[in-house]
């Protein structure tokens, strides 16, 4: 039994043949929502009337942002998961991360996604850390993990499940604690305060964990999940995105996402209440999240499990 109906769309193949044909946004356009205000592009997160376009005047106090990584993808290099010279790869970082920080508000949050290649000297972590200190205007504030709950095996090195999240402060956001539903389970502690000792469960303000700087909660999307997009190979967990809006994105924000894909950035603010401003260059992930988005709200659904989002082409 195939457990998704077509391969990953950004490699070449006669179904992302018919997928663009079916595409409603061309290189250079920009989709309006009425609904909730949002909007996708399909464009260039490097070009900096791109994303001009993309905001207009508005400004964005939460950007969540997800490049490529300069690593192979499933073992495949495709135009949207490029693998080039670290240099190359540092020139279109420097491009984009530019662009967003002018994106942002005076106090605003920045989330970057990123990946560190174990088998090319940990490329490009280090160097895009490097890079931020070329942006004075961004503070570093916390150097998150998500562990992926499904790695790629091997008996001969230490399972790969990382999947790093840099977070960067403009001027000074609010930041909402947030808790995951993993209960608390060490009792004990006991410290006086007022005349009046009391444990650290009676002094915490919740019965579960916060999910500090490592995040084990979060299952990785794999087609058994309702959230899956079939076609779209590096989509991000629903949970993430919400906990990192949760935290920084405070209701009635906009929140900028350069690299939308499957568009979760966009479905988890749809969620949540906030209004997304998102693009991608590629017109066929475009369509993607636009899709994710009339199915949530035609059908409550965050994703197509194995199903297919393109019925018109099976
Ligand atoms: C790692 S994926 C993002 C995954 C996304 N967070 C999700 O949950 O689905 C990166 C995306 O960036 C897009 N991309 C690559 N270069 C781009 C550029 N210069 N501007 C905008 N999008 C680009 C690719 O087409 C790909 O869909």
């Amino acid at each position: 039994m195939r457990s998704e109906p077509f391969g990953r769309l950004d490699a070449t193949s006669k179904t992302r043949e018919k997928v663009l044909r079916l595409c409603r946004l061309a290189p250079g356009e920009i989709w309006q929502d009425a609904k909730a205000g949002h909007r996708i592009g399909v464009l260039d997160a490097r070009r900096e009337e791109d994303v001009k376009r993309l905001l207009g005047k508005a400004l964005s106090s939460l950007g969540i942002h997800d490049p490529p990584y300069n690593i192979d993808v499933g073992g495949r290099r495709t135009s949207a998961f490029f693998r080039g010279g670290i240099e190359a790869y540092m020139e279109f970082s420097r491009a984009w991360l530019q662009n967003a920080c002018a994106a942002l508000d005076t106090d605003a949050s920045l989330y970057i996604w990123l990946g560190a290649d174990q088998k090319a000297g940990f490329q490009p972590l280090p160097q895009f850390m490097l890079l931020a200190h070329e942006f004075p205007c961004l503070a570093s504030r916390s150097f998150i993990t998500l562990r992926n709950q499904r790695g790629y095996g091997t008996q001969k090195n230490w399972m790969a499940l990382r999947q790093e999240l840099l977070y960067y402060t403009k001027g000074s956001p609010a930041f909402q604690a947030v808790y995951t539903k993993i209960p608390k389970t060490v009792k004990g502690y006991y410290k006086e305060a007022g005349g009046k000792k009391t444990c650290t469960q009676e002094r915490s303000r919740a019965a579960t964990l916060r999910p500090g700087n490592v995040w084990t909660d979060i299952q990785q999307v794999f087609y058994r999940l309702e959230e899956n997009v079939p076609g779209a190979y590096a989509q991000k967990p629903l949970a993430a995105i919400e906990r990192i809006i949760l935290a920084s994105g405070a209701k009635g924000c906009l929140i900028t996402d350069f690299f939308a894909h499957s568009g979760t950035t966009l479905l988890a603010a749809e969620k949540l209440g906030r209004t997304c401003y998102t693009m991608d260059t590629d017109p066929v992930f475009a369509e993607l999240t636009l899709r994710r988005l009339e199915h949530y709200r035609a059908t409550g659904k965050t994703g197509w499990q194995t199903r297919s989002p393109f019925p018109e082409i099976e």
